[in-house]
């Protein structure tokens, strides 16, 4: 039982997550495989991110009848991708929101820092209205994850979501500890960072592997 007002931390922990994680981190799994792979996790995870999504009641009118029934409350949420690696999971999310609006938030880590290095943000109307997921295949330091929603909060949202596909302990306290109400979801959980902050065992560089770069 969660503690309530505690930040929470969610780990998928479904079978098929946990199968095709094992074929994402292999290092012979080429960029076309990688793409679909993490494709497939993020439809599955982001169905226990969004698990709490506010509903309101409505009426359907079925070819039979007029029922009560539900849809999702408020504008449609929006779904915000850290480039690049971010926006393999933005589609997989828009399959399952068809309705959102996108933001994109460009940054790279600096190679000796390992901090955030901002070159693009572009967010939807509205934001202090909508529900808002964040996403980012790796949270590593958690800077990145935690700049990211920075920029969210300074356009006004105040209910957001971070899924990553792998996350490790030092980035989910970065994250927690800068925002605590907001909710993570990791489709696996690592053990640590390596001295270059690239997380162990990992996957290697997600942009990377997406991208077929080096
Ligand atoms: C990767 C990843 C995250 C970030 C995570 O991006 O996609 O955005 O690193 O690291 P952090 O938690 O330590 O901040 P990268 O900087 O490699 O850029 P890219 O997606 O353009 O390759
Ligand atoms: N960024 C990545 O792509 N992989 C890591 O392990 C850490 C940061």
């Amino acid at each position: 039982m969660p503690t309530p007002g505690a930040p929470t931390l969610k780990v998928v922990s479904h079978p098929l997550v946990q199968h095709k994680l094992t074929l994402l981190r292999d290092k012979d799994t080429h960029s076309g495989d990688f793409r679909r792979l993490c494709r497939e996790i993020t439809l599955l995870a982001a169905y226990e991110a969004l698990a709490d999504l506010p509903l309101v009641d409505t009426t359907v009118e079925t070819p039979l009848t007029t029922t009560a029934a539900s849809r999702l409350a408020g504008p449609a949420p929006a779904v915000i991708g850290i480039l690049r690696a971010g926006l393999v999971m933005v589609d997989a999310v828009l399959e399952l929101l068809p309705q959102s609006p996108v933001g994109h938030l460009g940054m790279y880590r600096d190679p000796v820092t390992h901090l955030p290095v901002d070159y693009y943000a572009k967010l939807p109307d509205e934001m202090a209205r909508r529900e808002v997921l964040v996403v980012d295949p790796m949270l590593a330091t958690g800077g990145s994850a935690a700049h990211a929603i920075d920029v969210v909060k300074a356009a006004g949202s105040t209910n957001i979501r971070l899924l990553s596909i792998i996350g490790c302990p030092e980035g989910a306290a970065v994250v927690h500890a800068a925002h605590p109400d907001v909710a993570i979801t990791v489709a696996g959980m690592d053990e640590r960072l390596n001295d270059h902050k690239y997380i162990v065992p990992g996957l290697g560089d997600a942009g990377d592997r997406i991208y077929g770069t080096r």
